[in-house]
């Protein structure tokens, strides 16, 4: 099987180490390159869990630092959910470098892409600053590029302002660039994340399933301050969802713009489902996800790991 060529732009994390883990050993994804961005954590300690990871999976695939920073707005964290390392809960060896480029995050998908035969996926499972930078430094690369498909953003409510997810009010003027681009745009919301949950009984089965189940069950008793029992939310693994088995979604193709400059709502996702706007469409959306088959694709894609 031809395994389809991605770049995933990350900020693990303790929903990215699973994401990560899934399409790593996943027979249909080729991860080319894997980019940090600050984002749950600064960006040295998001790099250094990216690189844990890999050394923990034996995978050698090429790592580069993003943005330590958004575009323009201050820097937020979610440290109280990830941990202060962004990654609490496992005891992992110290990483060599070996992995890491000299090549800033951008530059390096830039030649990844340029050099690619085909185009390739973009990943983005973190705040949107490094693939904002990318569209408008290099233009160039949005013909290298089959899609964005970017956990973020919600059709309702947020998890970190009454209105705002994660990600995208981390870094709201990167996203309005992303969905500007006119490039194909999946968002992956919390809307679906909310829905696709670990619980106890379900963690309970990874502990003794492989090195990477018992990796990421012992990063689950701290995720979300070990808070187990109402579910544990799989946002980023959404993405990888998505990627593998959209049959799993229900998707709209909907107009989406960011609201910069709300007085309560800057940092939120405008998700125009009733096309009050009159915009042309720019993005597929995910409103639903059938949570029964999540749970079991997700068990079952950890059971490839090693
Ligand atoms: C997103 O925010 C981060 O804390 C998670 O890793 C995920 O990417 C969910 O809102
Ligand atoms: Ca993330």
């Amino acid at each position: 099987m031809t395994k389809r060529p991605i770049i995933i732009d990350t900020d693990p994390g303790i929903d990215d180490a699973v994401a990560l883990a899934i399409a790593l050993y996943s027979e249909e994804l080729e991860v080319k390159l894997i980019t940090t961005i600050a984002g749950n954590v600064g960006l040295d300690k998001v790099t250094t869990n990216a690189l844990r990871l890999l050394q923990f999976f034996g995978k050698d695939i090429p790592v580069a630092l993003g943005a330590t920073k958004p575009l323009i707005k201050a820097p937020i964290d979610a440290s109280d959910i990830h941990g202060s390392t962004g990654m609490d809960g496992f005891e992992f060896e110290e990483p060599t470098k070996d992995l890491v480029l000299k090549e800033h995050a951008v530059n390096a998908m830039r030649r990844v892409l340029m050099e690619s035969p085909e185009p390739i996926t973009l990943v983005p499972i973190g705040p949107l600053t490094n693939i904002a930078l990318l569209l408008s430094m290099y233009p160039e690369v949005k013909e290298k590029i089959a899609k964005i498909v970017l956990m973020g953003g919600s059709t309702g409510r947020g998890n970190m302002g009454v209105m705002s997810e994660f990600n995208i009010v981390a870094d709201p003027d990167a996203a309005k660039i992303v969905f500007q681009s006119k490039l194909p745009v999946v968002m992956v919301p919390l809307d679906v994340g909310l829905k696709a949950l670990v619980y106890p009984e379900d963690s309970e089965q990874l502990k003794g399933m492989n090195d990477t189940g018992r990796m990421i069950y012992q990063l689950f008793q701290k995720y979300r301050g070990g808070s187990m029992k109402t579910g544990l939310k799989m946002y980023d693994a959404t993405a990888i969802a998505y990627l593998l088995k959209p049959e799993m979604f229900q998707v709209v193709d909907t107009f989406v713009d960011i609201e910069l400059q709300g007085a309560m709502t800057a940092g939120c996702t405008v998700v125009d489902l009733k096309g009050y706007l009159k915009q042309p469409n720019n993005a597929k959306v995910c409103v639903d996800i059938d949570a029964d088959v999540f749970k079991k694709w997700f068990l079952e894609s950890l059971q490839k790991c090693n």
